[in-house]
C-alpha cells in the first residue's frame, strides 16, 4: 500500500477567507504573539487571550472549505491502495468540513478548550471567558483554548513520527516552513525515503528540502495535481 502524508498550514485555508500568520496582513502582523499565544499571556491577561480566540472562532465557524480541501477528499476516496494522512497545523476545522479523513491537529483545535486544573478537554460552542468553570472539575478560570501556545509541545507527535517514517510521499501545502517541529517533518520523511512535494504561494523557508515545487494558489495547483494523479491511475488500470 502507498502511504501519503499531507502537512497543511494556514495557506490552504487562505482561499476560504482565513488570514495566514506571516503575510503582510497576517495575524502576527496585527497581534503580538506574546500577548495572545503564550502561557504567560494566559496567566496574566486571560481575557485578552480569550477575546482573540473567541473572535477567531466566530470567523472560523463561518468559513467553508475550498477546492484544495476538496481535492484531498477526492484523493482519499478515489486513489486505490493508498492511505492518506493529514497532519495539520491549522486550528480551523476546514479539513473536517470537507469530509477529509485521518486528520491530526498538531496545534490544537478552535472548537475545544482544555482545563489547566484537571486536563479534561471540552467542546466549545460559544465564547469562553475567565469566569467560566470547567464542566468536569468545576474550577473557575482554568479553561484555556485547546491551542498549542509558543513554548508548548505540539500534539500527536508519536503518531506523526510513525506516519513520517512510513510514508512514500510527503506533501506540504500552504506553510511557510518557519515553525518547528512541523518545518522539520519534510526532512524526516525524506531521510526515510519519501518523495517530497511543496504547494505554496511562494518559497517556503525549508524549500530546499523539497524535490518538487508548485507555486501558486493551492486551490489551483493542488487541485490540478490531484486530478493528474487520478488520470494517471485510470490510464494504468
Ligand atoms: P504562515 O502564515 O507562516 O505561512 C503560510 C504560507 O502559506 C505562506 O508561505 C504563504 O506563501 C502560503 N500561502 C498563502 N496563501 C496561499 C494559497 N492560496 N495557496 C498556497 N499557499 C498559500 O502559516 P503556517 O506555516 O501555517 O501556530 O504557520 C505555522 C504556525 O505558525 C501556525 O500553525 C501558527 C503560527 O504561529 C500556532 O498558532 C501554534
Amino acid at each position: 500500500m502507498k502511504k501519503i502524508v499531507i502537512l497543511t498550514g494556514a495557506g490552504i485555508s487562505a482561499e476560504s477567507g482565513l488570514s495566514t500568520f506571516r503575510s503582510a496582513d497576517g495575524l502576527w502582523n496585527n497581534y503580538k504573539v506574546e500577548d495572545v499565544a503564550t502561557i504567560e499571556a494566559f496567566e496574566y491577561r486571560p481575557d485578552m487571550v480569550h477575546k482573540f480566540y473567541n473572535e477567531l472562532r466566530h470567523i472560523m465557524n463561518k468559513a467553508q472549505p475550498n477546492l484544495a480541501h476538496y481535492a484531498i477528499t477526492m484523493l482519499q476516496s478515489e486513489l486505490l491502495d493508498t492511505e492518506i494522512n493529514i497532519i495539520t497545523q491549522n486550528i480551523d476545522l476546514l479539513h473536517e468540513k470537507a469530509k477529509n479523513k485521518n486528520i491530526y491537529h498538531i496545534h490544537g483545535r478552535i472548537d475545544e478548550c482544555i482545563c489547566l486544573n484537571c486536563g479534561q478537554i471540552t467542546k466549545v460552542g460559544g465564547d469562553i471567558s475567565s469566569v467560566n468553570s470547567c464542566p468536569h472539575c468545576e474550577v473557575m478560570g482554568m479553561l484555556k483554548p485547546n491551542i498549542v501556545f509558543f513554548g508548548e509541545m505540539p500534539k500527536c507527535l508519536n503518531k506523526v513520527e510513525k506516519l513520517l517514517a512510513e510514508c512514500n510521499l510527503f506533501i506540504a501545502i500552504g506553510t511557510s516552513g518557519v515553525v518547528y517541529p512541523a518545518a522539520g517533518f519534510v526532512q524526516i520523511a525524506k531521510e526515510n525515503g519519501a518523495k517530497t512535494y511543496l504547494f505554496n504561494l511562494d518559497k517556503a523557508d525549508n524549500v530546499d528540502l523539497f524535490d518538487y515545487h508548485f507555486y501558486g494558489k493551492a486551490s489551483e495547483t493542488f487541485k490540478q495535481f490531484a486530478e493528474d494523479l487520478l488520470i494517471e491511475q485510470e490510464s494504468s488500470l
